[in-house]
């Protein structure tokens, strides 16, 4: 039986009519279905694909979130993207070049929203997308072969658009929002998609160009963690509570944990390089 057809709004013809980049998305696949995105351009990668490859599809049958998570991935109505990106890095930039891609790629999908629907969603330390306490999108980063000197990382980027707030099933419903939830519209997903690439390629830009101290100070500002209670669940079984005071030139979350008692004031905070961040308060 033939596979039904893509909803209109997301075809390769509209994608290209909106696209306006010189790497990013200039090969790109768009798949009706599939298990998900990144094992998709994970298997592309490993066979050579080019820098900013894109695998696109309308429906994931066995979306990834991070740490093991589903990714609610319903057809026709939002975007499940994943992306090629290679570099030349040195080895010993490498390790910091690995903690910023996400993080960069979580700042490019909030600036695509913001250009597309005026809506400003911040970020969840390290690459949550919030509008309010909900999750609108959110980043999974994979290695697809990281020990030579030509790094390679599939980042896949799945952005609920137009679907509908009370369609999520239960184990999201309380935390997910849509940004057709949010602004009370529906939007144009290859428009969306093209605005989407053309950040990325910008901010990867940046990010080769950028000190330090202009890669925290741009993430800083569009950080909702900062600044709030925070408990993070570490790797492993160990967690930190504490006020999220700043982010490290590495990209890491540094929380200063609640404490009591002689001495307290002076306890060095934790430094998160990893990890499942809860906004207390
Ligand atoms: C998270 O916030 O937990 C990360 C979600 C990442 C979801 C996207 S959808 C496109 C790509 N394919 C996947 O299977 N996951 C990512």
């Amino acid at each position: 039986m033939p596979a039904p057809p893509l909803s209109t709004d997301l075809t390769l013809d509209a994608i290209r009519r909106h696209l306006r980049t010189r790497t990013v998305g200039q090969t790109l696949e768009l798949l009706d279905e599939t298990s998900s995105t990144n094992t998709v351009a994970l298997t592309l990668a490993h066979a050579g694909a080019s820098d900013g490859t894109v695998v696109l599809a309308d429906h994931q049958t066995a979306g990834r979130g991070r740490l093991g998570r589903a990714w609610h991935s319903p057809r026709g109505s939002n975007l499940y993207c994943s992306i090629v990106l290679r570099r030349d890095i040195e080895p010993e930039h490498l390790a910091n070049w690995l903690s910023w891609v996400p993080l960069t790629a979580g700042m490019a999908a909030a600036r695509a929203m913001t250009c597309i629907s005026d809506l400003r969603p911040m970020l969840k330390w390290p690459n949550d997308i919030l509008m309010g306490s909900r999750k609108v999108g959110g980043v999974l980063c994979e290695g697809a072969g990281l020990q030579k000197r030509h790094p390679c990382v599939v980042v896949g980027i799945g952005m609920n658009v137009n679907v509908e707030a009370n369609s999520f099933p239960d184990e999201f419903r309380e935390h997910a929002t849509s940004l057709a939830a949010e602004a009370g519209r529906q939007f144009n997903r290859a428009e969306l998609l093209a605005t989407l690439l053309r950040e990325l390629e910008t901010v990867w830009e940046e990010l080769s160009a950028q000190s330090g101290a202009e890669r925290v100070r741009g993430y800083s500002r569009v950080c909702a963690t900062l600044g709030r209670t925070v408990e993070v669940q570490l790797l492993g079984n160990a967690s930190v509570r504490g006020r999220a005071i700043a982010i490290g030139l590495d990209g890491s979350l540094h929380v200063r944990q609640d404490a009591t008692g002689e001495g307290a004031g002076h306890i060095e905070p934790v430094i998160v390089r990893a990890g499942d961040v809860v906004h207390v308060r």
